[in-house]
């Protein structure tokens, strides 16, 4: 294709007027395309503030029913849910019991006739004593045993009323054990998120503070993704697309927006990027500085994610975004 040159080439023509600006748009955000990541938590009536991650909060179940009630109302897609339970222990029961806090936050949405997608993250960090994602074998995190205990969990949190599954714990496997987990409980109609291309980054540190998932000794290297891999982020995604996966995720999101782009050229599932906890608070603490504009920088970011690739974003400016582009 051949473009003509200046002067009758003016690209400007275009950029010119509001009106010709929103006409030429490439890339739109839509709310119905962004899910929200909530933090549950006992007790009643507790809207506890985040430290490190400022405008979020770890919410008693009746207070996250009255916060899904504003979010539907402003258009949001849905809810991914984090459980911070009573208590934990070495194989992160609390994952897959019946009575678990995420599974009574669902249950709660769904008596409440909440329209949101109820997302559900599907990992046993927030519940395992030692913090790691699996369960421990000689001090390592054991693959195999965890995938039945993800499985288990699965179909306990679809049991709860989860519209979907989102597998984040990075055993190899992990997306066959939970589908066959579902469709062996009669729930085959239950989609996954899947966790694909999720790198052991440094970007996740409020959020550990946040959900109390910080493992108590070394780190997640052996499990999470080694950052400068990009191939390899393309051999996870097609691996969990193999094993059944309806959506892929890449997480973080902008530090790996070239994944993104690869991914995108690569697959036709829909593809789901995580603007994760360090991104927001990089933004959230700026702005408190007056070193940047928060609504600009946050849109600024959650569309060059949806132009990389991505048809859903998850992230915690969810309920401004949305406020912001009504
Ligand atoms: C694991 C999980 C993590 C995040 C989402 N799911 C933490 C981790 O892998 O250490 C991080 C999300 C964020 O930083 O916003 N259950």
């Amino acid at each position: 294709m051949h473009e003509p040159e200046f002067p009758v080439l003016r690209l400007r023509r275009l950029r010119r007027t509001p009106a010709l600006r929103g006409l030429t748009r490439e890339t739109r955000l839509s709310a119905d395309r962004i899910l929200c990541p909530l933090f549950v938590r006992e007790g009643e009536g507790v809207r506890e503030p985040i430290p490190s991650m400022p405008g979020q909060y770890r919410l008693s179940v009746d207070a996250l029913v009255a916060e899904a009630r504003e979010l539907a109302d402003l258009g949001l897609a849905g809810v991914l849910l984090f459980g911070l339970p009573g208590s934990k222990d070495p194989t992160g029961s609390g994952a897959w019991v019946e009575d678990g806090i995420v599974q009574r936050a669902a249950r709660a949405l769904r008596e409440a006739g909440s329209p949101l997608l109820v997302v559900a993250d599907l990992c046993l960090c927030e519940y395992t004593d030692h913090g790691h994602c699996g369960v421990l074998e000689g001090g390592e995190v054991a693959n195999d045993p965890t995938l039945e205990l993800l499985a288990r969990a699965a179909v306990s949190l679809a049991e709860a009323g989860v519209d979907i599954v989102a597998p984040s714990a990075m055993m190899d496997g992990q997306v066959a054990a939970v589908r066959r987990g579902l469709d062996e409980a009669g729930r085959p109609e239950i989609p996954i998120i899947a966790y694909a291309a999720k790198f052991a980054s440094a970007f996740y540190g409020p959020f550990r503070e946040a959900a109390d998932s910080a493992p108590a000794s070394g780190d997640r290297r052996g499990y999470q993704m080694a950052p400068p891999n990009g191939r390899e982020a393309l051999r996870e995604m097609a691996a969990d697309l193999a094993e059944g996966a309806d959506v892929l995720m890449v997480k973080p999101a902008l530090p790996y927006l070239d994944v993104l782009r690869r991914a995108r050229e690569r697959f036709d599932a829909p593809l789901a990027a995580y603007h994760v906890s360090g991104e927001y608070a990089m933004i959230a603490a700026a702005a408190e500085r007056g070193w940047i504009d928060r609504q600009a920088v946050a849109l600024e970011s959650l569309t060059s994610i949806a132009r990389a690739g991505a048809d859903i974003v998850i992230t915690y400016f969810a309920k401004e975004a949305a406020t912001w582009l009504r």
